[in-house]
């Protein structure tokens, strides 16, 4: 499990059974957000982003960050989830979602003006009781991806992409005290 110093602080001061009123994160505020699974691999896992895609429990996302960091730091705006942009890139980059039969609720970034497919979404992000949903959505991991981590979906396919021995997952964002932008590889 993977953490930075803010969100183990939070995490450690939280247990699953009593999870913290959490105080609302309001639009524009950077936050992390960790994965939620009692007695899992999963529990207090930071999601990250890395090779187009949001991940838990890799040894490196592997970003070029302006502090040291191995998780990733999001914001909302107007329903849209963001990545936070590195002080020394100028080109941000934004999470999708494809829900459609080809998607199967895959979740990913694109950078800049690079475009987001047709089945694509980006509006729908929200920060529900301090879970990270898309549209009342939540998220499910599913183990085997690179190095050892595992893929971050949302909810609703047994086996998204052909995926294993997925398993769905409650989520806590935490307010970043002190925001870490990167450029996410
Ligand atoms: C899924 O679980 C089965 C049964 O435990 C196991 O054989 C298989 O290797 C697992 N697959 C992945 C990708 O973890
Ligand atoms: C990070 O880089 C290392 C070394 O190139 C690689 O082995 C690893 O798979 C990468 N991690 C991710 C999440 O892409």
């Amino acid at each position: 499990m993977q953490f930075t110093t803010a969100l183990l602080a939070s995490a450690a001061a939280m247990t699953a059974s009593a999870l913290p009123q959490s105080t609302p994160i309001a639009d524009g505020t950077p936050f992390g957000v960790i994965t939620i699974r009692s007695g899992s691999q999963v529990q207090n896992s930071a999601l990250q982003a890395a090779n187009s895609g949001v991940l838990v429990n890799a040894k490196s996302q592997n970003a070029s960050c302006d502090a040291e960091t191995n998780s990733a730091t999001f914001y909302i705006k107007d329903e849209e989830l963001h990545l936070l942009e590195s002080k020394s890139s100028a080109r941000p980059q934004k999470i999708f979602v494809d829900r459609s039969w080809f998607g199967q609720g895959i979740i990913g970034y694109v950078t800049g003006a690079q475009p987001i497919g047709t089945r694509s979404e980006t509006k729908g992000w929200a920060l529900v009781n301090g879970e990270l949903k898309f549209q009342d959505t939540g998220l499910q991991v599913c183990p085997g991806s690179v190095d050892g981590a595992w893929s971050v979906w949302l909810q609703g396919v047994d086996k998204p992409g052909w995926n294993e021995n997925c398993t769905s997952v409650s989520n806590l964002a935490v307010k970043a005290d002190k925001p870490i932008g990167c450029w996410y590889s």
